[in-house]
């Protein structure tokens, strides 16, 4: 038995939704722990490519359950939609079960997100536009509307009744904006609950009852690392923590359980949004990489931001996480970079430092400082074994292992679940 967790090493979107679908394969479950459809998660199997934002991507596998747990805010919509869409495509979905304890995103978040974002201006921090910052703040708040709280009528009007005069209070004299109507609310979440009423159950028990019996569980990251609310790159983060220590938060699962820890790294940097990220490459390089790699954002389709590998980041990481093994995915993408340079420091007011700082305005100011290697000029996707890499991918590989302290145990080097290359299996 295992129990491991998935987590983003760097700025979301490191191939996480891959490496699940690779890993559920032996898992008996796999729980969803945190954020909410802010998250873009891309499946390439026998079976096509989809796109997954709320329903773990264990879902492939009929005979492993996939849990949405207590963590996770969950707008209704999108999960049904994401529901029906797999149903389409021939993916079953009786092994889908949504903890009642996790919270609902209600309309007034999805406005609130938006007109928050046009009020910051030029400081936007460039959210996905989901409700996923309200949502977390009203949960904390406890203000916030759980699966649990819709399947009864009566007391979700109650509950429906008290809190929305509060939001349109907030809508309208704060933002001018348009109040929400209760009946309108109250009928489209209630046809939500009917659909969503035989998915939602005591996943903490649950989750209990699998440990008990020795099962293979993966805990699934949304986000990344440096999106973490207290360790990230504040207030360019999101609202939950997408850490190790999440994991335990947001499923229930008690820090002992947890075997091992694994970080999803990209073989350079990306970031999406606003906020501050030292290795941005403005140029054609990081345009190149943008190209080849099709860096745009599975959620939301903007582009994303590319820059070299950022080892201050991923060694921060490793700390923050203490992951036992690393899994460096797209590698392929650098297979025709004449050389690759890794950031080994940051140079801040005439300093050099190796450590990540707090202040988003040091950050902003950063030069990071590089260490340059040769590239290896040869397509890598079709490697299966390590020792089939050419030896300057071999090196570059070795030497971010230094630099992050801890040891890539499967090289991905293309999108689909064989494109992989296990050098010590991780479940
Ligand atoms: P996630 O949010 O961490 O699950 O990552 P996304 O799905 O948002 O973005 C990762 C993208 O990289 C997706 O388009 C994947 O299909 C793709 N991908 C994953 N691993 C590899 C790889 O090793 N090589 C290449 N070329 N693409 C990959
Ligand atoms: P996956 O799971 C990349 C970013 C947003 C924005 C910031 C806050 O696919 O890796 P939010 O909507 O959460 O309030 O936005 O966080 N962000 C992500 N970036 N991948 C993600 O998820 C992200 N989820 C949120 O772009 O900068
Ligand atoms: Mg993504």
């Amino acid at each position: 038995m295992s129990v491991v967790a998935v987590i983003g090493a760097q700025w979301g979107d490191e191939g996480k939704g891959k490496i699940v679908d690779l890993l559920a394969e032996k898992a008996d479950a796999v729980i969803r722990f945190s954020g909410g459809d802010n998250a873009g998660h891309t499946v390439i199997n026998p079976g096509g490519e989809f796109k997954l934002h709320i329903v773990p991507s264990g879902i492939f596998y009929p005979r492993t359950a996939c849990i949405i747990g207590n963590g996770v805010v969950i707008n209704p919509r999108v999960l049904l939609e994401e529901i029906d869409n797999l149903k389409a495509k021939g993916v079953h979905t009786e092994n889908l079960h949504i903890s009642d304890r996790a919270h609902l995103i209600m309309p007034w978040h999805i406005l609130l997100d938006r007109l928050d974002e046009e009020k910051r201006g030029p400081a936007a921090i460039g959210t996905t536009g989901k409700g996923i910052g309200p949502a977390f703040a009203d949960k904390t708040a406890r203000k916030g509307i759980r699966a649990c709280d819709i399947i009864d009528t009566d007391t979700f009007r109650l509950r429906l009744s008290s809190l929305i005069e509060n939001r349109n209070e907030i809508l309208t004299r704060l933002y001018n904006a348009a109040a929400l109507d209760f009946n309108t609310v109250f009928q489209e979440y209630s046809a939500y609950a009917v659909r969503l009423a035989p998915y939602i159950k005591d996943t903490t028990s649950m989750i209990n009852d699998l440990l008990e019996s020795g099962r293979n569980i993966v805990l699934e990251g949304a986000q990344g690392t440096m999106l973490d609310t207290d360790f990230g790159s504040y207030p360019f983060v999101t609202s939950s923590s997408p850490l190790a220590a999440g994991a335990c938060m947001g499923s229930g699962i008690n820090p002992r359980r947890i075997d091992r820890v694994v970080g999803i790294f990209k073989a350079y940097t990306t970031r999406v949004g606003g906020g501050p990220m030292p290795t941005e490459l403005k140029d054609e390089v990081g345009e190149y990489i943008r190209q080849r790699a099709h860096e745009y954002g599975t959620t939301t389709g903007r582009a994303r931001r590319c820059g070299w590998f950022d080892a201050v980041v991923g060694r921060y990481s490793t700390n923050l996480n203490g992951f036992t093994s690393g899994i460096l995915t797209r590698l392929d993408v650098l297979d025709e970079m004449d050389t690759v340079k890794i950031c080994i420091g940051y140079k801040i007011g005439g300093k050099t430092v190796d450590r990540f700082p707090a202040d988003a305005t040091a950050l902003e100011r950063c030069v990071p400082v590089y260490e340059e290697l040769p590239g290896w000029k040869v397509n890598t996707s079709n490697a299966r074994k390590a020792g089939e890499l050419p030896r300057n991918a071999r090196r570059y590989i070795r030497r971010l292992e230094e630099l992050i302290g801890c040891h890539f145990h499967i090289i991905s080097i293309g999108p689909r679940r064989d494109q992989s290359i296990v050098i010590k299996n991780v479940i």
